[in-house]
C-alpha cells in the first residue's frame, strides 16, 4: 500500500522544509494539487512551484490537475519534473488525447473520477492508463468528510481495471476511513490533512499503512 502526502496541506510558508519532513516520514510519492479557480474554485500551485522543488528529492512527483483544459499544462508540468501528470474525466473533451499526450512526454498517466463520474468514460482507455483517482471528497479543498458511496466504485474498478493500473483514492482518508478502502481494492491513498495535522508524520503515515 502507498502513501502519497499532498503538499495542498503542508504549511505554505515552509514548503521545501515540510517537503524533506514528509519524505523523511516515509511518503511513497509527492502529490500536488493544481487549481486553476475554473475547474474548482480555488488557485494553488504552478509549475514553477513544481520546479523548485523538484531538486529537493527523488521521490515521484504526482501532479493532479484540477483545471479546465488540462492539455494545455501538461507541457509545462512535465518539463516541471513531474513523473505522473493526472487530468480529471470531466474536464476532459479528448481524455484519451489527453492521457496519450502526458504519455507523449515520458510520463505516466492518470485519470481522476469525481464522486458523481461513473468509471465507465474509462474503458477504451485501459491500455494507456497507469492510474485512476478516485475522488472521495469533490476536488476543491483538503479537509473535508470521505464520501461512503466512492466505495462501490473503488470495488467495481478493482473488478473491471487491468492489475497494472493503480487504484488511488483521493479525499477524506483517516484511519477512519482507509480501512474499507483497502478492503474494496485500493492501492495507493493521497493524504492531505491526516498526514500533515498530525505533529509526528512519520506516526501518521505509519497508521495509514498499518490498514495495508
Ligand atoms: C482535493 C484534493 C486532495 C486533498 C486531500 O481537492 O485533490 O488531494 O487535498 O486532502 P484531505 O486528505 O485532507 O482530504
Ligand atoms: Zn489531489
Amino acid at each position: 500500500m502507498f502513501i502519497y502526502p499532498s503538499m495542498l496541506s503542508a504549511d505554505p510558508t515552509r514548503l521545501k522544509e515540510e517537503l524533506i519532513a514528509i519524505e523523511k516520514a516515509g511518503a511513497d510519492a509527492i502529490h500536488w494539487d493544481v487549481m486553476d479557480g475554473a475547474f474548482v474554485d480555488s488557485i494553488t500551485f504552478g509549475h514553477h512551484v513544481v520546479a523548485a522543488h523538484r531538486k529537493l528529492t527523488n521521490l515521484r512527483f504526482d501532479v493532479h490537475l484540477m483545471v479546465e483544459n488540462p492539455y494545455r499544462h501538461v507541457e509545462n508540468f512535465s518539463k516541471a519534473g513531474a513523473d505522473t501528470i493526472i487530468v480529471h474525466a470531466e474536464a476532459s473533451r479528448h481524455l484519451h488525447r489527453n492521457l496519450n499526450y502526458i504519455k507523449s512526454f515520458g510520463k505516466k498517466a492518470g485519470a481522476a473520477l469525481n464522486p458523481s463520474t461513473p468509471i465507465d468514460v474509462l474503458e477504451y482507455c485501459y491500455d494507456i492508463l497507469d492510474m485512476v483517482i478516485v475522488m472521495s471528497v469533490n476536488p476543491g479543498s483538503s479537509g473535508q468528510s470521505f464520501i461512503k458511496s466512492q466505495l462501490k466504485k473503488i470495488a467495481k474498478l478493482k473488478e473491471r481495471l487491468p492489475p497494472s493500473i493503480e487504484i488511488c483514492v483521493d479525499g477524506g482518508i483517516t484511519d477512519e476511513t482507509i480501512g474499507e478502502c483497502v478492503k474494496c481494492g485500493a492501492d495507493a491513498f493521497v493524504s492531505g490533512s491526516y498526514a500533515f495535522k498530525n505533529p509526528d508524520y512519520a506516526e501518521a503515515i505509519r497508521k495509514l499503512k498499518s490498514y495495508g
